[in-house]
């Protein structure tokens, strides 16, 4: 691996995935403290990243097969029409293939095998919260590329970036896919990609995959499915924290809402109490009330214009290599370079 130091980040968070199935204390304090400080605040709020422990991981999964969720079809019809020519820009040298909020790496390894046919040399280092979604990437990606060397890091991408700001002598790919980009709120996205930026070298490339405006019936569907998947995913929040935090949720008393906010431009995902209830969460020694159909706001997920996506590019430093789009232009897998010269 190309490293210049990597005492930022100890051992253990480097995983043999396979064998090993280490609690992240850490990630378990930080859970707390947010559930803490969302559930107090007014209008009430849960982050998203923590919908993905493994019941999450496993139930986005199938939200990744649903037809409703055209998302997955597009960036996958991207890839698999595009991946030569991507290829072929980030060139053959050795790379540090870093992909931040990995998943199960279906869309992933369209773009390995293509670098192992062109033999580029990599090192591929998946980083994402969910330890279960990195066990997954790996199993998937092993038993499609057998012998293939992962170095995945359970962590937020913030710990991942400065892990990557470590690493000098390589070229940094990295893949933020799936249109993970658009759970963050627009000024979030910016501190996102400065964050990114320092912690690249110049030259180093992205492939950022953004959700785009269309329909609003469409993205209404892509988040309201037939079989209810979408709601358990959003209300598994409430059954992590009765897991972990000893809440006593009952889900039957809260209702999956996702709209579409046409002012912002982004699909609101709440989740809403049916009636005025109170919740004790042991762990936090505290009791939680909520009037009826109060909300608590669980996700956001921003779309995006081509204009938009541009001027978030130029303002954070990088340079627009070239948009991929799907053929109904539903979607775009857009690659960038950072410029810092
Ligand atoms: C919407 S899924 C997309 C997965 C994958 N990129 C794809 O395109 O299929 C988001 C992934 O990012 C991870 N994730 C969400 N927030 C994160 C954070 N703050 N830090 C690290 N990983 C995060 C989740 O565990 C999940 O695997």
């Amino acid at each position: 691996m190309c490293s210049k130091n990597n005492q930022n980040i100890s051992q253990l968070d480097f995983l043999d995935l396979l064998n090993q199935n280490i609690q992240h204390p850490e990630l378990q304090q930080k859970f707390a403290i947010d559930v803490l400080i969302g559930l107090s605040h007014s209008p009430k709020w849960l982050p998203c990243k923590y919908i993905y422990d493994e019941q999450g991981s496993h139930l986005f999964g199938q939200i990744m097969k649903l037809p409703e969720y055209y998302l997955t079809n597009c960036e996958t019809e991207i890839l698999e029409t595009h991946k030569r020519k991507i290829i072929d820009t980030i060139g053959r040298q050795k790379i540090n293939l870093v992909e931040l909020g990995a998943g199960n790496g279906e869309k992933t390894k369209i773009l390995l095998q293509e670098m192992i046919e062109k033999k580029t040399q990599f090192t591929l280092i998946p980083i994402d919260i969910s330890h279960t979604a990195l066990e997954t990437f790996s199993k998937n990606l092993k038993a499609r590329i057998p012998g293939i060397h992962i170095k995945g890091l359970v962590s937020e991408y913030f710990k991942g970036l400065k892990w990557l700001s470590n690493q000098n002598h390589c070229t940094n790919v990295v893949l933020f896919l799936g249109s993970n980009i658009g759970n963050f709120e627009p000024p979030e996205a910016d501190v996102f990609l400065s964050s990114l930026w320092n912690a690249c070298n110049d030259g180093d490339y992205l492939l950022i995959g953004f959700d785009l405006k269309k329909d609003i019936r469409l993205l209404l569907d892509a988040y309201n499915d037939s079989k209810g998947i979408t709601a358990l995913f959003n209300l598994n929040l409430l059954s992590r924290i009765n897991r972990e935090l000893d809440g006593n949720f009952n889900l039957d008393q809260f209702k999956y809402y996702g709209t579409y906010d046409s002012f912002s431009g982004a699909i609101k995902s709440y989740l809403i109490s049916q009636q005025k209830q109170s919740v004790t969460i042991d762990k936090l020694s505290r009791i939680f009330t909520f009037k009826s159909w109060e909300s608590i706001h669980t996700e956001s997920s921003y779309k995006y214009l081509i204009d938009d996506i541009e001027e978030l590019a130029q303002k954070n430093g990088f340079v627009i290599i070239e948009h991929f789009f799907d053929s109904r232009y539903y979607f775009v897998d857009s690659l960038w370079q950072v410029q810092k010269k």
